[in-house]
């Protein structure tokens, strides 16, 4: 059987930095939901769907389909064959992912993909609702959070990093507004599962959280 480990949490909290690290010294598959959300999102914006409009969003999603692949240990993310991984990260995409992965219909869409990789292969998920709603006998589920100021800077530093302009302040109310629609959508809202460890990077460094992760790991094969 395969060793599932899930990892939910807020926008910002090291998730997907410390999902990749503790795959890779677990020897695990590291797979990111919020990728599929987002590729979602780049052809909705792109065929400038209504989310709003139901049918006009049933169009929309029959005509996506959404798969992984991997380039080494990289996740790639492919919508209808393309390859748009580094098409993902911006904020318009970031924007349109949270609203549209309030939709039931968007979410439907992805648990089937994301059930038969954990069923297939030891994998490391992270999302929002993975531990809740997608392996709900996961062997392992953490909430990792972090306060949202030190979401926020780190955010921060890595937009100035790649040279995108932004406040500090545009940033907090950005992450305030994403944490709401995450944790306040009807279906499958972000909340940490009753089994969950709860740990909060707030003023833990990367390779602790890494550390106790995989330390976690290792008690339960
Ligand atoms: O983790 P991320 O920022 O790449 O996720 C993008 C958006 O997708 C985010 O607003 C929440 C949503 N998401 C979700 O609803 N469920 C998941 N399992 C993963 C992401």
């Amino acid at each position: 059987m395969s060793f599932n480990i899930a990892i939910d949490g807020p926008a910002g909290a090291g998730k997907s930095t410390i999902a990749r690290r503790a795959a890779r010294e677990l020897g695990f598959i590291y797979v990111d939901t919020g990728a599929m959300y987002r590729a979602i999102a780049l052809g909705l914006l792109r065929r400038g769907t209504e989310v709003e409009a139901e049918q006009e969003l049933m169009d929309a999603l029959a005509g996506s389909e959404v798969s992984i692949g991997y380039e080494g240990e990289e996740q790639q993310v492919f919508l209808n064959g393309e390859n748009v991984s580094g098409l993902i990260r911006t904020e318009e995409v970031s924007a349109m992912a949270s609203a549209s992965a309030a939709k039931p219909q968007v979410r439907a869409k992805l648990t089937d993909l994301q059930r038969d990789l954990a069923r297939r292969e030891d994998v490391l998920m992270d999302g929002r609702d993975i531990g809740t709603m997608i392996l709900p006998h996961a062997q392992l589920k953490i909430y990792l959070t972090a306060s949202v100021a030190t979401r926020a800077s780190r955010r921060y530093k890595e937009l100035q990093a790649r040279g995108q302009g932004c406040t500090l302040e545009e940033i907090i109310k950005d992450i305030e507004e994403r944490d709401y629609r995450d944790m306040h959508r009807e279906t499958a809202p972000l909340c940490q599962a009753e089994d969950a460890v709860l740990v909060d990077s707030s003023d833990m460094t990367i390779e602790e959280v890494v550390e106790r992760i995989v330390t976690l790991t290792r008690e339960r094969m």
